[in-house]
C-alpha cells in the first residue's frame, strides 16, 4: 500500500494542560499535529492553515465544540472532525454527529481507543477529497466533450449548408443542359451530362441525411410517456409504399411504454422498421417482430425489432452505427448510412444504448434500452 500523507490535526480544549499532553502525545505518534486552547482560536487557525481533522472538547467556555465542528465545515466541508466528551454527556455528542462530526471519543481520552478513531476519521478525508477531485475532472472531461461535440456539430451542419449552394449550380445547369440542349448534344456527351446530374442528386441525398443527423443531436429533449407498440403500428402502416405488393408480416409483443421524446422515438422506429422491410426484400415471406427481450444486469426494458432478412456478418455488426457506413451495395438496396448512426444518437442522449446481432442471411435483430432516463 502506498504511503498515506501525514494527518494535520487540530486539537481543541480549553484545559491547557490536557491539551498539551494530547498534542504531544500526537506528535509522538507521528501525526502534525497543531493545539489551540478555544474555539475562537481553532477558527483563526483553520483560516490560516490547511488541517484534516479537527479533535474538540465539547464543553468550552465561549465557543462549544458544536458551534465549532459547524463552523469548520464551512471552512473546509471535507475536513473531520472528533469530539471529546465526558460519560455524562453522551447525548451532545451525539448532537455533535448530527452537526457533522463524524466520531466522538470519551474522556479521559485512551490512546489506544484514540488511534483507531483518529486513522477512521483520516481515511474518511482522504476518500471525501478523492471523490470531490475525480467529480470534479468529470465534470471538467464533460464540459470539454460537450464543447467538442457542440464544435463538430456546428462544422457539420455549416459544411452541409454551405455545400448545397454549389450543388445546386451543378444540378441547375445539368439540367438545363439536357433540357435545352439535349439535342445539340453528342450522345456520349449527353449520358456524360445524365452522370453529372446523377452524382450531383446523390451527393444532394447524402447532404440531407448529414443534416438530419446533425438535427436529431440538437433538437432538445421533450420527454413524454410514449407507447411503444402503437409507435410501431402506426410507423409500419406510415411505410406501407415500401413494401408494397409483398407480404410483410408485424408482430408486436406486449410492450412496456417508454419515457421518452416521442419525435425522436419515432425516428428511431421509423429507421429500425425501414431497414427491416428493406433487408428482407428478397425473401417471399417477410417477419418483422418487435419485443422486449430479457437481458441480465439490465435495469429496464430492452427492445428489440427483428427480421428475417438478408442479416450481416457480426464482425460488421459495429460498423453499422457510423454514418455513411454501408454494408451492402447501392445497387442491391439503396439508402445513405444515416439512419442507424441517427437512431444510435437518439438512444445515447436518453441514456440508452443500442447494438444488433446478426449472421449472414439469417436475419438481423437490432436491440436498444432508453434507461436510465432521458437527459435534458
Ligand atoms: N435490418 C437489417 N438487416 C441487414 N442489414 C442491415 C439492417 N439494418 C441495417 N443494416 C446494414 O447497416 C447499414 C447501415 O444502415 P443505415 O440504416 O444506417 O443505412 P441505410 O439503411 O443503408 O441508409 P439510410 O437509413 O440512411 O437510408 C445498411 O446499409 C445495411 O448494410
Ligand atoms: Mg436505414
Amino acid at each position: 500500500m502506498p504511503k498515506q500523507p501525514v494527518g494535520r490535526i487540530l486539537v481543541v480544549d480549553d484545559e491547557l494542560s490536557l491539551m498539551g499532553a494530547l498534542r504531544d502525545t500526537l506528535r509522538d505518534e507521528g501525526y502534525r499535529v497543531t493545539g489551540v486552547t478555544s474555539g475562537a482560536r481553532a477558527l483563526a487557525a483553520l483560516g490560516e492553515e490547511k488541517f484534516d481533522l479537527v479533535l474538540t472538547d465539547l464543553v468550552m467556555p465561549g465557543q462549544d465544540g458544536i458551534s465549532l465542528v459547524e463552523e469548520a465545515l464551512r471552512i473546509d466541508p471535507h475536513l473531520v472532525a472528533i469530539i471529546m466528551t465526558g460519560h455524562g454527556s453522551i447525548p451532545t455528542a451525539v448532537e455533535a454527529m448530527q452537526a457533522g462530526a463524524i466520531d466522538y471519543v470519551l474522556k479521559p481520552i485512551r490512546l489506544n481507543a484514540l488511534i483507531p478513531a483518529l486513522e477512521r476519521a483520516l481515511t474518511v478525508r482522504r476518500l471525501r477529497e478523492k471523490n470531490a477531485e475525480l467529480e470534479s475532472r468529470v465534470s471538467e472531461r464533460t464540459a470539454e466533450l460537450e464543447a467538442a461535440n457542440r464544435e463538430l456539430e456546428a462544422f457539420s451542419s455549416s459544411v452541409s449548408h454551405d455545400l448545397r449552394t454549389p450543388l445546386r449550380t451543378i444540378t441547375g445547369f445539368a439540367e438545363l443542359l439536357l433540357a435545352r440542349e439535349a439535342a445539340a448534344l453528342p450522345p456520349e456527351a449527353r449520358r456524360r451530362v445524365e452522370l453529372i446530374h446523377a452524382g450531383a442528386d446523390e451527393m444532394a441525398r447524402l447532404i440531407n441525411g448529414l443534416l438530419d443527423f446533425s438535427r436529431m443531436g440538437k433538437k432538445a429533449l421533450e420527454p413524454g410517456p410514449v407507447d411503444v407498440g402503437a409507435l410501431c403500428r402506426e410507423v409500419f402502416a406510415g411505410l406501407g409504399g415500401e413494401h408494397a405488393g409483398r407480404r410483410v408480416e408485424l408482430r408486436v409483443g406486449d410492450l412496456p411504454s417508454a419515457v421518452g421524446d416521442p419525435f425522436l422515438l419515432r425516428q428511431v422506429m421509423v429507421n429500425l422498421v425501414s431497414n427491416a422491410i428493406k433487408f428482407t426484400r428478397p425473401r417471399n415471406r417477410a417477419v418483422i417482430e418487435v419485443g422486449v427481450a430479457a437481458v441480465r444486469d439490465e435495469p429496464g426494458p430492452v427492445y428489440f425489432v427483428r427480421d428475417n432478412g438478408v442479416g450481416f456478418e457480426m464482425r460488421d455488426a459495429e460498423k453499422l452505427f457510423g454514418v455513411f457506413q454501408r454494408l451492402h451495395s447501392t445497387s442491391e438496396f439503396e439508402g445513405t448510412g444515416v439512419g442507424l448512426a441517427t437512431v444510435r444518437r437518439i438512444v445515447e442522449r436518453h441514456g440508452g444504448r443500442i447494438w444488433a446481432q446478426s449472421s449472414r442471411d439469417a436475419g438481423a435483430t437490432f436491440y436498444f434500452t432508453l434507461s436510465p432516463g432521458p437527459r435534458p
